[in-house]
């Protein structure tokens, strides 16, 4: 911590969609105590389900600005970010930006204020799937190389950057998310009411989210994901994305919606969607985060892609990539087991912690 005589530290929070709100949950939590911290929120993610249940149970204050960028092509979305956070920034001059993740909010935050030369720390740095086909690794392979600190979650996020020839302040801090899980599991034990709700037994369903362009944008996947959900042994909770549902409605797959084991809700807050993680049977899912949840929570993880930055889940044997073809989802999730062992990854639930240490501390740390 800073003697009190020393100015604060001013930082500008920059998020805009939903998992950068659950983990700027963690870092805000302590870094409004220890910093100015102003939050500023792009707008990417509006819908109240995707944005404002977050900061209502995760504590997040109002953010002092917010963009209202909203939905649009990748240039259109970035491009508007771009200018608009320009403009915050050249306004608030602050010490160093936080970006989150791989959103075209990350990579609009990092750029705006790389080109300003003002110091921007990426959290969640230093992973990759080594497809450059999806958004998210054009904008986190960007968002590292103009990073001036990077807050990896792993030893392989370390090994990426430097392959990369990035070795410069890079610290290995863990992940954010589990603070934020560990933050709720309580809270959601206690408060939600979803499983009853919805009237589930636990371990006696499963627990299904896509959303990633390379399942929703392919007609051919994404009714392979869908007729697999549907063929399934039990019930299938389906908190259905927005862009998931407009790619159903767009293609005609609505009547794989309406199978009597799908159960399908709109996005839920996190707190009820922690519930439901913790008791589902198996999770089958494209979400980075949620992978990363189940791995935390006990729960076997059927991921619907070719790859996953998260790596360690799928060497440890809890996570199994499953692709987007109907007959090796159901062998996966009707037949894959999880081993006794369940090492621990992705640090010791203090990297929101650490990270706000090394600010603090900078350039010493
Ligand atoms: C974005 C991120 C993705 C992240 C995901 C988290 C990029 C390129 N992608 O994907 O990495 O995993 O958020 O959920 O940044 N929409 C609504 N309401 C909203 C927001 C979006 O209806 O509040 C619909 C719009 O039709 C929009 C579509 O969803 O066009 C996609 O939204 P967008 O933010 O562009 O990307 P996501 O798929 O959400
Ligand atoms: N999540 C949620 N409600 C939902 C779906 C997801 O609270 O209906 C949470 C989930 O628990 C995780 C985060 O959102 O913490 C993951 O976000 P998402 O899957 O949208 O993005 P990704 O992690 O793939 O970038």
């Amino acid at each position: 911590m800073k003697n009190s005589s020393e100015k604060k530290l001013k930082i500008l929070t920059i998020i805009g969609a939903r998992p950068q709100f659950i983990k700027a949950a963690a870092v805000s939590r302590l870094l409004r105590d220890e910093a100015d911290e102003i939050i500023l929120h792009t707008g990417q993610h509006y819908d109240e389900n995707l944005s404002k249940v977050f900061f209502d149970e995760l504590d997040i204050p109002t953010p002092q600005y917010n963009l209202g960028v909203g939905s649009g092509t990748h240039g259109v979305q970035t491009g508007e970010m771009l200018a608009k956070i320009e403009a915050v920034l050249i306004d608030t001059q602050p010490d160093w930006v936080i970006v989150y993740g791989d959103t075209n909010s990350t990579l609009a935050g990092a750029l705006a204020a790389a080109k300003l030369h003002i110091k921007v720390a990426h959290i969640e740095a230093g992973l990759r799937s080594y497809n450059r086909l999806m958004p998210e690794e054009i904008n986190r392979v960007l968002t590292d190389h103009i990073s001036d600190f990077l807050f990896c979650p792993s030893n392989v996020a370390v090994e990426n950057l430097a392959n990369e020839g990035i070795t410069e302040k890079v610290v290995i801090v863990g992940d954010v998310m589990a603070n934020s899980l560990s933050y709720a599991a309580e809270k959601a034990e206690k408060q939600s009411g979803i499983l009853e709700i919805l009237g589930l037994e636990p371990g006696q369903y499963y627990l299904a989210t896509v959303h990633r362009a390379e399942n929703t944008d392919d007609p051919l996947r994404l009714e392979n994901i869908l007729d697999a959900l549907t063929s399934l042994d039990k019930k299938v909770v389906f908190p259905i994305h927005p862009r998931t549902k407009q790619a159903v409605e767009n293609y005609r797959f609505q009547g794989y919606l309406s199978a009597p084991n799908i159960e399908l809700i709109d996005p839920l807050g996190y707190l009820d969607m922690v519930r439901l993680e913790a008791s589902a049977r198996k999770i089958l899912t494209d979400s980075g985060g949620i992978q990363k949840e189940a791995y935390w929570l006990h729960v076997p993880c059927v991921t619907l892609r070719d790859e996953t930055e998260w790596v360690e889940t799928v060497q440890s044997g809890w996570n199994v990539l499953a692709g987007g073809n109907k007959e090796t989802i159901l062998e996966k999730v009707l037949h894959f087991k999880v081993p006794e062992n369940h090492p621990e990854f992705y640090g010791d639930g203090k990297a929101a912690r650490k990270i706000i240490d090394c600010l603090v501390q900078y350039p010493a740390c």
